[in-house]
Parts: C-alpha cells; structure tokens; sequence
C-alpha cells in the first residue's frame, strides 16, 4: 500500500486484521486501497480532517473485507470483468415491497418463490423496499429504521436474507436495498442515547435549544410532508430542544457534518454489502447537507461524501453500486451520476424522475412540446452511468414541471401543473383518470397524485363501463399503459417495473382499511400482488391484463436483442414534426435507432423525409417492436395507429 499520509500504525492495524487471509488476497486489498484512497481522502474534505477520517473508514473496510465469504469476492472479480453488467439491454428491473410481493405470511423466503414471475419478466435487478427493522407503525412504510442490522421480524432474519440474495445471485438476479441514510427512527440506538442525554449521540442530529435557528433555517426550506408533518423541526421533551426532521416527526435527520456519522453509515453500507446486497438505493440524498439561506438540497458537500462513501465500498465490496435517489431538477440530478470532478465518482444509477413526469404530462396534453425541450436540455451524463426509468413507483407523483421549460413551449407551469393534477385526479372533464391528491400544498398549488398506472391511465373507468363504447375504452387505456412502459423500457438504463404494473393492478380499494395506512393514500398503488390477476393475466393473452402482460415481456424480450439500448450510449430527443408524436433517437455505432410514439388516440403519419433526417431510411428498417417493416403510405410517410409506438433500426 503506497496511499501518502497513511500512518504506520494503521498499516499494522491493517495487516494485523488481514493477517489470517491468502496473500493474494490481501494483495488485492492494497491494490483496491492504492486505487481508491485518493477518492476517498478528496470526498472527505467537508471535514476538518479527511486523512484522520479516512484512516479510520479504511480499518472498517479491511475488517469487512476480511469478513466478506468467498462466492461475494468471486462476485466482485465477476463485476470487475464486466463494470458495464447493469447497463446492458437485458437488464431490466421490478420493485416490490417484499410482503406484498411474496405469498402471504411468507416473507423474505417466499420472495425467493417468485423468481420464477421475476424470470418471465426478465428480470435481472429486484429492489424490495424497506426491510430493515422500523421503528412500530407509523413509520413510513420502513422509511424511519431503528436497526440497519436487523431484519423485520414479520420478514425473517438477516440470514433469510442473505439466503434470499444467494438464491437470486444465482439466478442472475441482484438484490437492491434501501439506505435510508439522511434520518433515523426517534428509536434507532442514537437518538434513544441522545434522548437520554449522551452528549455523544446527541451530535448525531441536529438539535436546538429553541426556535431562533429553526425559524432561520426554514425561511428556505421546502415541505416535504405539508399535510402530515409541517414544518421541518420537531420538538422533543426528552431532547429537551428541536431536532430537524425533514420528513415525518419521527425520522430524525443525521448529522453528517459529524464524521462519526459518516464512519456509522458506511460500516452499515460494508454490512449490507456483505449479506450480498448489489444496489444500495440511496433514500433522499439529496437532503444530506444543510447550509443556512438554502433550501439544503443538492449542496456540493452531498457528492463530496457520496464520492467518499463509493471509495470505501469499492475496497471492500467493488460488487456494490449506489443508486440515487434525488427527486430534483434536471440541472442538479446529473450531479449525482457525477459532473465535473466526481465525474463516474458518485452514484451509477439514478432515477429519471423528468422522464416518468413527462410521460405523463404527454399522456394527458396529447402534446410532446414540453417534453422534447424539458427532456432536450438534460445535460449528458457519464458513459458509465445509467438512469433508472420508471412510469410508477411507491411514491406519488409530484408535478416536477420547471416554470422555464413551460414558458419556452408557451404554456404557463404553475397552470399546467394544476391541470396535470386535475386531470389525473379525474376532476378535468374528459379525464377517465382516477388518481388520489395528495399532500394538496395551497401556499403552492402543489397537488401531488397517487394511483397504480393502470389506473391513471384510465383502465378501471373503462372497465366498469358498460355500453358500447367499453370495448375501445379499455382497448385505448390498455394502450396508453403499453405505450408509458414503452418509452421507459426504450430509454435506455434500468426500466423497472412497479409491483403490479405488469398485471394492470388497479387502485387497492382497501388501502385505508389498514388503520396506519389511512392518512397515506399511496398505499393505494402498493397493492399485494393477486395471484389471480397473474394467473388470469397468463390463462387468457386477449384480455386487458393479458395484454398488459404480454406486451411487458415481449418489451423485455425486445429490449434485449438491441445492442442500441446499452446506457453508455444517451438518448436524445428530436423535435417531431407533429406535436402528436414524441421522438427519441439513440445514436449507437451499429447504427441509429429512432423511436416514435404517437401520444394520441387519432392515426399520426411521420414523413418520409423527416425519418431520413434523423439517419434512417423509413424503406430500409425494420419496427424492432414486432419485427416488420412499419406501415408506410404510398407518399412514404410513416402511418401510427391510436398510442402506437414504434422502434425503428437498420435491420
Ligand atoms: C424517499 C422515499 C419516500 C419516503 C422518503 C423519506 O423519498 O421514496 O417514500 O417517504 O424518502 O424516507
């Protein structure tokens, strides 16, 4: 190990707790420690002493690399051999709370029952929502952990869950977990020492004596949780002061100015890694860092540490790799797949956010306009990165349209926001959408929504009607549904599938029934997974979740014969010539690959001049979609029925 400024005696420390291994083995180890020390000293700057910090991350990592079983280190060569392993076509992702997806009352080894639906997805990356032990409910669906190192009882153990990794591991499926890492339960260990008054402990938090720095802070902070949790300060009498609590009452943010916290949270990054966890879903990093006067989001010091966080996994566990999730605009989400000096530094994979907004915004203006500018001045992010494209999650939908972006097509942001959340609320006439507001924000007009895509996309109204207009209705919702998931999975990245989606779930109607669930309507998209709708879904192709089915798997299956979807090479979007029409063009070097997806339910012709524009010749391809060549009319312009998408290639 040749790192500058490591102390001789961290060095014996070192090889004292690697002194049992291979020698090949500890050779690795300093390979890894030459590679990534710099790194990792560069990205703890934000404190007083980075080297001291370093020094003691670095026993952390060669204790749990000393700790790590065979079959992980042999997955760590393996991933070496293939860095690009999460950015290939075929990859395609699901999320599912594990007790909702595994049979009932089966937990974390029932989920290893479901490899086989995962296989007929195409699954290759499964992330399960929080499962370490929360505190008792409410605690946001798992969102506030009271133990990093402990299972959910009702789920199994930490061994179930290293069995459950090991198993999918085998299957070729990698196991994505969350870090909750910006806040704690009020009952994890630190804030019960801090409640007790350890001094210690209680600078794992930020707390105040009174409302004087409070009241400064939030002259520019933002709510996160209006309706449940105002504010972002909490008072707490065993405190005896306010701690800052971004989200609910009970999660407690961390104090990650203190380098204790950071030595705390990567040590549980190296245990998780260590059960055989692949993806570390990194929950609200955007929140990280507080600075005074801003609104503490995205501040530069979030991709020092994450920077920092990434060198000592890749000690320990190179197997291991970060997603971000930061809900923000399109000029601070690139950050976190490093800019600029944390360029391929910080997280690989983070979630486009603007991308699933978009789609839904297009969906109900029937325009593309928005879009193309909003999604045309994202700036390009590294080749070895890939974004995570979703059209549902767990979380609502926030109406994350940039007042510019709206201004620049001539539409006016805070009232297409508003129609955004009428129409998808089902309020706007016309609408068949059938979403649930939440967190109504009248300081801002903010109206979030909840609601299971198919859902949104109208199917259960269509479903429920019964004149003779149902069997187009739900013909055009099936669609619409179809379509989304069609620009997800032609982005490029990691397309997940929101539990459900693939069987067209429907709004749970009995969300409230479950009494900690009643102030949080998004448990109405977060719906047990019904055997029979998947049996259903596969028994009969022709009905609307046949199809919905069908069409997941024959995307999944597409996706992966079109080298033009790895996620090193960037989508671009192209301005259409038809508003209709949204246009997505991926420049690969075997070739273009020009997607078009008419956003409407009315036929749309593309001209033949205008797909010769974008490199292809409308004659000589091929739709990758059904295998054909597409509809051209006797002028050669391209022909798209109602939601029809297209994916054009050189065959
Ligand atoms: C993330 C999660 C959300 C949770 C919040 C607080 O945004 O997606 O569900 O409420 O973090 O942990």
């Amino acid at each position: 190990m040749t790192p500058a400024g490591l102390t001789g005696s961290t060095r014996d420390e070192i090889a004292r707790l690697l002194a049992g291994l291979p020698a090949h083995r500890r050779t690795t180890f300093e390979l890894r420690v030459d590679r990534w020390w710099d790194d990792l000293v560069e990205g703890l700057a934000p404190y007083p002493e980075p080297t001291a910090v370093a020094e003691r991350v670095l026993l952390l990592a060669a204790a749990a690399y000393r700790d790590r079983d065979d079959d992980l280190h042999l997955l760590d060569e393996r991933r070496m051999l293939e860095p690009d392993w999460f950015q290939r076509p075929e990859m395609v992702g699901y999320a599912a709370y594990a007790e909702r997806f595994a049979p009932e009352g089966t937990g974390l080894p029932g989920v290893g029952e479901r490899v086989e639906h995962l296989r007929q997805l195409g699954v290759g990356y499964l992330h399960l929502m929080p499962l370490l032990r929360p505190r008792p409910a409410p605690n946001d669906g798992g969102y506030a952990v009271a133990d990093y190192r402990q299972v959910r009882a009702d789920l199994g153990t930490m061994e179930d869950l290293r069995a459950l990794a090991s198993r999918l591991r085998a299957e070729g499926i990698s196991l994505c977990l969350d870090l909750v890492l910006n806040h704690v339960a009020r009952e994890h260990a630190w804030a019960a020492a801090a409640r007790a008054g350890d001094e210690r402990y209680r600078r794992y938090f930020h707390v105040y004596p009174d409302r004087t720095v409070p009241d400064a802070y939030e002259r520019t902070l933002p709510e996160v949780f209006p309706d449940f949790a105002p504010g972002s300060f909490t008072r707490d009498d065993e405190l005896d002061g306010w701690v800052w609590t971004t989200f609910n009452t009970y999660q407690w943010d961390l104090a990650w100015d203190n380098p204790d916290v950071f030595c705390e949270l990567a040590d549980v990054i190296l245990f998780l890694a260590n059960q055989g966890v692949e993806v570390l879903r990194l929950d609200a990093i955007a929140f990280l860092w507080k600075r005074m006067g801003t609104p503490c989001q995205n501040e530069p010091e979030v991709h020092q540490l994450t920077q920092a966080l990434r060198a000592v996994a890749r000690m320990t566990a190179p197997a291991l790799i970060f997603k971000a999730e930061a809900i923000v605009g399109p000029n601070e989400v690139v950050h976190y797949l490093g800019q600029g000096r944390h360029h391929g530094k910080v997280s690989d994979l983070a979630y486009h956010n603007s991308l699933m907004v978009q789609v839904w915004s297009m969906l109900a203006s029937r325009d593309s306009r928005l879009a193309t500018h909003a999604l045309g001045r994202f700036p390009a992010v590294p080749t070895t990165t890939a974004w995570i494209t979703y059209l549902r999650c767990h979380d609502d939908i926030g109406w994350a349209i940039d007042d510019d972006d709206a201004r620049a097509v001539m539409l006016d942001g805070w009232g297409h926001r508003g129609f955004l959340s009428r129409w998808y609320s089902g309020e706007f006439e016309g609408s068949t959408a059938e979403g649930l507001v939440f967190q109504h924000n009248p300081a801002t007009g903010d109206m979030r929504i909840s609601g299971s895509a198919a859902s949104l996309a109208g199917l259960g109204t269509a479903l429920r009607r019964t004149d003779e207009g149902a069997v187009p209705a739900v013909d055009e919702a099936v669609a619409r549904l179809l379509l989304g998931y069609t620009v997800v999975f032609g982005w490029g990245g990691i397309p997940v599938v929101w539990s459900g989606d693939e069987v067209a779930a429907l709004n749970d109607e009995s969300w409230a029934a479950t009494p900690e669930h009643a102030a949080d309507n998004r448990w109405a998209h977060r719906p047990r997974l019904d055997d029979e709708l998947v049996a259903a879904a596969r028994r009969d192709p022709e009905s609307a979740v046949g199809r919905v089915y069908a069409g997941m798997r024959h995307l999944a299956l597409t996706r992966a014969s079109l080298p033009h979807l790895h996620a090193s090479v960037q989508a671009a979007v192209v301005a259409s010539p038809d508003p209709g029409i949204f246009a997505v063009v991926r420049r690969h070097p075997v070739g273009p690959m020009l997607m078009l997806y008419n956003i409407t339910e009315t036929g749309r012709e593309v001209p033949g001049w205008w797909i010769r524009e974008q490199g292809l010749n409308p004659a000589q391809v091929i739709d990758a979609l059904n295998g054909y060549p597409p509809h051209l009319a006797a002028d050669g312009s391209l022909y798209l029925s109602t939601y029809q998408p297209v994916w054009l290639v050189r065959p």
